[in-house]
């Protein structure tokens, strides 16, 4: 695989986020260089389109991308860029990790869950949509497939096995959803049969939720389809102090993109007080896979380090009176030390 990557900037603060974690992996001395493209708003203004070919064409070629937030303007037909990325490079799964990190606020102290969310089919894509002429009904398609569900499942088995995970949690509603769910539920069963070191349990959707708040350390990783992962992946990172601290990695079969969870954030644009590391855990997962599994790590720690150690340093959201700026420096002085 290529060490140079694709880097989408992005919008709003993400020019920002980006430049402190290019900063912190030059320091981690990663030998990956960088091709910058443009998506988003800044993509629209020089190109006329928000996603230009030449930037899939860039993606596609390196297959591992580091992306900023991308602003999806409202109203005039404009699809998101996010659906769009994923449908083409068919980015099958979402994983979210959720990790408590020391000092932020956060109702538990200790957790350490992955959700990995199916990300193509479901009711998420709500395929089909119609509404009648009188308004007064609406309908979608809810369409899994066999293959999309054993595609999920293995890769979520697979990633417990590579990072030495002990524990499988299926999440659905084959009680109501019979056909859907089921399908997805059944599938999960037998895949689970084929990784006897790995613990595997089921749990409703609904029952889920509430376990997550009253008793999250129950859970290591969580596999589930599109829509269930959507709103759990949300709900896991609130518990560790929200978005801020949130990675989310869309893996396909050939392309990967790693981005923070979190948005563009136009209240706080130019301000120079963005929280860079949500896209500092995306890039330390990309890191991984790339197979850089031990800078990975340092760059988590040095992450945990800077928020106990450099208070001054890091950013006003995580309590701090330093900026995207400071909190980077402070983190490439650490690991470079
Ligand atoms: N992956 C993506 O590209 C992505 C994801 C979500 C939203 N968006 C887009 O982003 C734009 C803004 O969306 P929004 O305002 O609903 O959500 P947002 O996530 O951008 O912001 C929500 C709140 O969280 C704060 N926030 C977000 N990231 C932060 C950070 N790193 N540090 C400190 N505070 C942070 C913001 O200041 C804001 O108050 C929209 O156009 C939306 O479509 C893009």
């Amino acid at each position: 695989m290529s060490k140079t990557i694709a880097v989408i900037p992005g919008d709003g603060i993400g020019p920002e986020i980006m430049t402190a974690t290019l900063r912190v992996l030059d320091a981690l001395d990663c030998g990956l260089s960088y091709e910058f493209v443009d998506a988003g708003m800044i993509a629209l203004d020089k190109h006329g389109d928000l996603l230009p070919p030449s930037t899939l064409e860039v993606i596609g070629r390196h297959q591992v991308a580091l992306k900023g937030p991308l602003t999806t303007p409202i109203g005039g037909g404009f699809t998101s860029i996010n659906v769009t990325l994923r449908r083409h490079f068919d980015l099958y799964a979402n994983v979210r990790p959720a990790i408590s990190f020391p000092g932020t606020r956060s109702r538990y102290e200790d957790i350490d869950i992955i959700t990995v969310r199916e990300n193509t089919e479901g009711a998420y894509l709500a395929e089909g949509q119609t509404l009648s002429e009188d308004g007064e009904t609406a309908t979608s398609i809810i369409r899994n497939t066999r293959k999309g569900s054993l595609r999920i499942v293995r890769y979520a088995f697979e990633l417990a096995v590579k990072k030495g995970r002990k524990k499988i949690t299926a999440v659905h509603k084959a009680n109501i959803m019979k056909t859907s769910s089921g399908l997805f539920l059944n599938v999960a069963r037998e895949i689970a049969r084929e990784y006897p070191q790995i613990e595997f349990n089921e749990m409703i959707v609904d029952n889920t939720c509430m376990q997550l708040v009253m008793n999250p350390g129950q859970f290591d990783v969580i596999v589930t389809t599109n829509l269930f992962g959507d709103i759990l992946s949300d709900l896991c990172a609130g518990l560790v102090g929200g978005l801020g601290l949130a990675p989310g990695d869309n893996i396909g079969a050939e392309v990967a993109i790693f981005e923070a969870v979190h948005g563009s954030a136009p209240d706080i644009a130019g301000k120079g007080i963005a929280n860079p590391c949500a896209l500092l855990l995306a890039a330390a997962d990309m890191l991984d896979h790339l197979g850089m599994v031990e800078k990975g790590s340092r760059l988590r720690q040095a992450i945990r380090d800077t928020m106990v150690n450099d208070r001054d340093q890091i950013t006003p959201d995580l309590g701090g009176k330093g900026s995207t700026e400071s909190f980077g420096e402070a983190l490439a002085k650490r690991l470079q030390g």
